[in-house]
């Protein structure tokens, strides 16, 4: 079996830090999400890996993956123009062979192992499996409706009224029978190739599509909420205390705190679970539970709490900053001068609520 991890599309509901990174290389816990998805991938025992990319962010994404922690043969296949989930398959027809296989949409993160979902796929003859998750509004989402024996009924791409609250995860198992159904849909109304859509295909030729319910959590990182809450999530379960980096005598450090190497901490307070990346210096500052602070940031004379600080920013003279999520190389800073006016150099659709 072969995977195929899907690393296009924009991203615009993360922006602005989707204008310079991908949305699938968005850190969770210092982590790009694409690490997860391949951490999922390897832990199935697939070995051949295509990474579907985009023109526009294709070379991150290549490079997100160069240091291959997980030993993958990776074909990268490029997907010229953003025409759906199906279109990709279509696009990876030949890397994907006659062979069934995984497909994963590389900013998608859950909270439990596929290898079941992966094994009973194996151990079954069906054409398909979906994984499906309760969620509050399907509509934002692919939906489908099951029997009793979680048999698919049918499926229905971001459907104005639902016909249950069982959205479609990113993550699906096919057969080669795929490509043909891909064959015989049109476009949707967002112009797409859906394979929501292709699936469905499958099931009207009678073929047997089949549910697996994921019971943990699922963050479909796509807004600030969202991403703050995976943080939250992936701190509280996966951090271990590990202090490579340099911390002083006036400081305390408590809970599960991750500081990497060449990492500094000064005069400060950190209360995990936090992590804390490569060559940060932490001075005369609280860092609060659920933060993840990146490679290289400042942070000094600052209090902050449930907050994600991307690589090299720079925090400094702040009482409280809570969440909240800071772009790369960005600077919050007040000064000391008697001033009540702000000054701000704030980039295109960002937020600032003060
Ligand atoms: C896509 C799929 C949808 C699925 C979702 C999961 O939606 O079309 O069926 O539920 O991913 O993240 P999109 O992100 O393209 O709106």
């Amino acid at each position: 079996m072969k995977a195929l991890v899907l690393c296009g599309g924009k991203g615009t509901r993360l922006r602005p830090l989707t204008y310079t990174i991908p949305k699938q290389l968005v850190p969770v816990a210092n982590q790009p999400i694409l690490h997860y998805v391949m951490g999922q991938i390897h832990s199935t025992g697939i070995k051949e890996v295509g990474v579907i990319i985009a023109p526009e962010t294709g070379e991150q994404i290549k490079e997100a993956l160069s240091a291959n922690p997980w030993g993958f043969a990776f074909t990268f296949i490029l997907q010229e123009e953003p025409k759906g989930l199906a279109h990709a398959v279509k696009v990876a027809q030949d890397f994907l062979n006659d062979e069934p296989f995984l497909m994963y949409l590389g900013d998608n993160l859950i909270g439990e192992s596929i290898v079941p979902f992966v094994e009973e796929f194996k151990q079954s003859d069906v054409e398909t499996m979906i994984l499906l998750k309760e969620v509050e509004d399907p509509k934002m989402f692919g939906v489908a409706a099951v029997d009793e024996t979680g048999r698919v009924r049918f499926l229905v791409e971001k459907p104005k009224e639902p016909p249950s609250n069982l959205a479609l995860v990113g993550i699906y198992l096919f057969s080669p029978a795929i490509h043909k159904a891909i064959s015989e849909i049109e476009p949707s109304w967002r112009g797409e190739l859906e394979i929501t859509d292709a699936i469905q295909r499958l099931l009207e030729k009678g073929k047997s599509v089949k549910s697996y319910i994921l019971k943990r959590w699922w963050l479909d990182t796509g807004k600030k909420d969202d991403l703050l809450e995976a943080n939250r999530v992936v701190l509280d379960e996966l951090i271990k205390e590990d202090l490579q980096g340099e911390i002083d005598e006036e400081s305390k450090v408590v809970g599960r705190v991750s500081l990497a190497k060449g990492a500094q901490v000064k005069e400060s307070t950190i209360r995990g679970p936090v992590v804390i990346g490569e060559g940060a210096m932490v001075k005369n500052s609280f860092i609060g539970p659920y933060t993840s602070v990146g490679n290289g940031c400042i942070i000094e004379n600052a209090a902050l709490e449930h907050s994600v600080i991307l690589d090299d920013a720079k925090i400094a003279e702040i009482e409280r900053l809570e969440d909240s999520v800071i772009g790369r190389n960005a600077v919050v800073s007040k000064e000391r001068r008697n001033s009540q006016a702000l000054r701000l150099m704030v980039g295109d659709d960002a937020e600032v609520l003060l």
